[in-house]
């Protein structure tokens, strides 16, 4: 049980072919694809580096969470994921040592993983996600 390596970072984005042609043309990174979350109103372009990912994020529609951040804090990095192993009992030992938690229980993410947040107000400002 525990963190085992960076999964990716999520970058919220507006113009999600703008930002793929800067990553894909000027960083010249790898485009693993594109996916849609329906549940989070997002489509996400992902990048390979190494063992990790970058995720853009671009809202679908007003109520993507991701259309709230861009609101309030502009484009940027929006969250660092971590794989980790044995996720439901790694987020029980958070909680009990005082970690707020997003999501009690493992949710479905992208690309088949389940996934769980933690509130940023417990983790000085970082939105962390925590992937399995
Ligand atoms: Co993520």
């Amino acid at each position: 049980m525990g963190i085992r390596k960076i999964s990716h970072i999520g970058i919220a984005v507006r113009d999600l072919d703008q930002q793929v042609a800067f990553y894909q043309d000027k960083l010249g990174l790898e485009l693993l694809g594109f996916e849609e979350v329906k549940d989070q109103h997002v489509k996400v372009a992902i990048f390979k580096v190494g063992e990790s990912n970058i995720e853009l994020l671009t809202p679908t529609s007003p109520e993507s969470p991701i259309a709230k951040f861009l609101d309030k804090r502009g484009e940027g990095i929006h969250h660092l994921a971590y794989d980790s192993d044995g996720l439901e009992a790694l987020l029980g030992t958070l909680e009990e040592k005082g970690v707020d938690l997003i999501d009690k229980k493992p949710r479905p993410g992208a690309h088949g993983a389940r996934i769980a947040f933690l509130h940023p107000r417990s983790t000085f400002g970082v939105l962390t996600e925590l992937c399995e």
